[in-house]
């Protein structure tokens, strides 16, 4: 068949052909126009992230009955037309604008939603109004890619505390097609979570993701990141969404109550009771201090302070002036920890009754025992010493009965005796031991070995008033010479040795 080409002869046909077709149509003509023409759609599948351009291919070749080319996405019913010359497509855009043989396009910002089969089809007319499909491409599959939108990681709406599961949800949307993984990571450590939820999106073309992990709180979760990473074929790496355990957790405060000085404390001394609150989190706390149940003004509280665990400490004193009407009196630490129940500590003002009045203290019963303990076992002690003493003494004045150097001791009478001489005499008596040292006789030798003499003597300081108050010497241990009696006081040969013993009577 010969080719048609543009001639005068051929438009005046056409003219008349056109004439006809507002009456009758032109029958024939397709059947002339169909020789030579073709339609190349060459794309089978095309690929296109969303937000993106998608060029679609089409070319047509040899000549063709009248009537327009246009781009249909889908077929049969429910088709859409996506381009045509006429008409208003505000994303669409012909590459060649005008030519008869290139019917490429261009669709920019391509949504989820452009995901289909586009077709690209001549069209004959059948009548003034009404078209016929000529000839079609083979269309091209245009899937659209979408990237998840951040994950976002959400947690309990309360905080719960050490030791307590809780579970947080990672979600995504808006990706296309719908393989997507997802990982959780607790401080960069992989931990293990539930499959992720898959649902279709707001359009049925995207995807979206939801995945929840169970964590059991720790202490030290304080800094804690959770992170949830998702990849997806659109994503050159993978996207992060991270959460703060810390805004999930709470710890309870330890509160302790000290007073300074130590009660008991004596009337009219000050008073501080601490109240140490330590080791909470978040910092968001109160102290309050009651007296007897009734709140008291005056407070001072610390600044807060946060150790290097991440957890708080804070502390409050109270001052008070330890009348004896306030013994007793009841002083309460109220702390309200993030919206939490109060803890309470308390302590009570002890006042020492006054030292004169003894120092017993019923309040500590334990510790007056223990001073009791502790004073028998005392007297316990000294006595067993002194009687080891005294043992001792006896044994040693034994074994040097004669030996010992002069020395003279005043006691009282002996127990033996003690009847009888309270018998014999109703006064007070002081018995003396005079004691000399015979080796010592040796010494003196040489001076004068003939006069070996010792010598007692016996004064009262004071003149006895009357016959009763009587002296008394133990002169057991006193060794006499034979020597005549010299007058005493008198001078003293270089050799004697004297005791002088002197009983001062109260
Ligand atoms: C496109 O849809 C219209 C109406 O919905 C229908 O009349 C027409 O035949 C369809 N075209 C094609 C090519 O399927
Ligand atoms: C304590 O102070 C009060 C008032 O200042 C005073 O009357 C009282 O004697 C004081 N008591 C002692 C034991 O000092
Ligand atoms: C609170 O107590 C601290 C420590 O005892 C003290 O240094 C500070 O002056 C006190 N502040 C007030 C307002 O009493
Ligand atoms: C305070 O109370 C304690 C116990 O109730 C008591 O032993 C003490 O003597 C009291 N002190 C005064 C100063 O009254």
């Amino acid at each position: 068949m010969e080719p048609l080409s543009r001639s005068p002869g051929r438009a005046a046909w056409l003219l008349s052909c056109l004439a006809l077709l507002s009456l009758h149509g032109c029958p024939g003509a397709g059947a002339q126009a169909s020789r030579g023409f073709e339609l190349h759609q060459p794309q089978d599948k095309v690929s296109v992230t969303a937000g993106e351009t998608l060029n679609l291919t089409c070319t047509v070749s040899g000549e063709g009955p009248a009537g327009a080319v246009k781009w249909l996405k889908g077929w049969g019913s429910g088709n859409e037309t996506i381009y045509e010359q006429k008409g208003s497509f505000p994303r669409v855009t012909r590459v060649a604008n005008g030519s008869d043989m290139d019917f490429n396009i261009r669709i920019s910002d391509v949504r989820p939603e452009d995901a289909g089969t586009y077709y690209c089809v001549k069209f004959r007319k059948s009548g003034i109004s009404d078209e016929a499909v000529f000839q079609q491409g083979k269309g091209t599959v245009v899937s659209v890619h979408a990237k998840p939108s951040a994950p976002v990681v959400s947690g309990p709406d309360g905080r719960a505390g050490p030791g307590q599961s809780v579970s947080f949800t990672c979600t995504a949307g808006g990706f296309s097609p719908e393989d997507i993984a997802v990982q959780w990571l607790k401080d960069g450590i992989p931990i293990r979570a539930q499959q992720p939820q898959i649902t279709s999106g707001q359009t049925k073309f995207s995807y979206d993701m939801s995945s929840t992990v169970t964590v059991r709180l720790q202490e030290d979760d304080i800094r804690s990141q959770l992170a949830c990473e998702v990849r997806h074929l659109t994503l050159p790496a993978p996207l992060r969404g991270t959460y703060e355990l810390g805004k999930a957790l709470r710890v309870a405060p330890k509160v302790r109550v000290v007073a300074a000085p130590p009660n008991p404390v004596e009337v009219n001394k000050t008073v501080t009771f601490t109240c140490r609150v330590e080791g909470f989190y978040p910092g968001d706390v109160a102290v309050a201090w009651l007296e007897n149940g009734t709140e008291m003004k005056v407070v001072n509280t610390s600044r807060l302070e946060n150790t290097s665990r991440g957890l708080f400490r804070v502390r409050s004193l109270v001052e008070v002036r330890a009348t004896e009407e306030k013994n007793g009196s009841v002083f309460t630490c109220q702390v309200m920890h993030d919206a939490q129940g109060p803890v309470v500590e308390k302590a009570v003002l002890q006042i020492a009754a006054p030292a004169r009045e003894g120092l017993s203290d019923r309040s500590q019963p334990d510790n007056e025992k223990l001073s009791l303990i502790y004073t028998v076992v005392g007297v316990v002690c000294t006595v067993l010493i002194l009687l080891v003493a005294a043992t001792f003494y006896l044994i040693r004045a034994k074994q040097s009965k004669g030996k010992s150097s002069p020395s003279a001791r005043l006691h009282e009478p002996e127990k033996s005796s003690e009847a009888t001489t309270q018998e014999s005499d109703p006064n007070n008596l002081t018995y003396a031991d005079l004691n000399f040292d015979r080796e010592r006789k040796t010494i003196r030798r040489m001076a004068e070995m003939s006069q070996q003499s010792e010598y007692a003597s016996i004064q009262s300081s004071q003149a006895p008033a009357n016959d009763e108050n009587l002296t008394y010497a133990d002169l057991d241990m006193v060794h006499l010479s034979k020597a005549p009696r010299r007058p005493a006081p008198c001078p003293e040969e270089a050799s004697s040795e004297y005791a002088s013993v002197q009983i001062s009577r109260k």
